[in-house]
């Protein structure tokens, strides 16, 4: 073919960890509901800007400094955003990559988040807590959506890498990791149980 791929939009997915994963996730399930009931703050922004569901986004955005549980993911997630930087050849040699921003989610039914990005970050992610079955994922929209202006749409049997959208279901225990960059939303939680995330960004310097 004469035709090459460049300018790749590379999302990363993996489990957090080998083994341990069901116990580690009933602390931090703990740890995730305690938090919304200390956080009056975060509960009164959430009410505002987060309907229906509970974010510590505004309030309490940097749990990896105040709670172990949170600092112990923290340092699994460093090992899974150093494996993303080399994949995606950034040069950081003599740099520091850093979690920046750590914050709790918690979606009822009917909570959803809008499209949005990551400023001021290089790597973004998403630790699942807690994926009841059937409940939203996490949807990407690809960044060169509003450059299309007079390009047909796609055949509906296109091949996944070009279609304008990229679901990864949201699965407990696996980390996401995405270019702060990249817009994504989280649609309505239509299940009955609560959908619990941890979301947090990384710099470098
Ligand atoms: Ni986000």
């Amino acid at each position: 073919m004469p035709v090459r791929t460049w300018f790749p939009t590379e999302i990363y997915c993996e489990p957090l960890q080998a083994a341990g994963l069901a116990k580690f996730n009933a602390e931090l399930i703990d740890e995730c509901r305690n938090l919304r009931d200390y956080d009056a703050a975060g509960r009164k922004w959430s009410a505002k800007n987060y309907p229906g569901g509970y974010t510590s986004y505004a309030s309490m955005n940097e749990l990896h400094r105040f709670s172990s549980t949170f600092a112990g993911l923290e340092k699994k997630l460093l090992r899974h955003a150093r494996d993303y930087a080399r994949t995606l050849e950034f040069d950081l040699r003599g740099c520091t990559i850093r979690m920046t921003d750590c914050w709790v989610n918690i979606m009822p039914p009917t909570a959803a988040h809008s499209l949005h990005l990551h400023p001021l970050a290089f790597i973004s992610g998403t630790y699942y807590v807690a994926t009841p079955p059937g409940c939203s994922g996490l949807k990407f929209e690809d960044p060169r959506l509003d450059r299309f202006m007079a390009a047909p749409p796609r055949r509906t049997d296109c091949k996944p890498s070009h279609r304008a959208h990229v679901t990864y279901p949201a699965e407990a225990g696996n980390v996401i990791l995405f270019e702060s960059w990249l817009r994504h939303e989280v649609a309505a939680n239509r299940v009955d149980d609560e959908r619990i995330s941890i979301s947090f960004n990384f710099n470098w310097s």
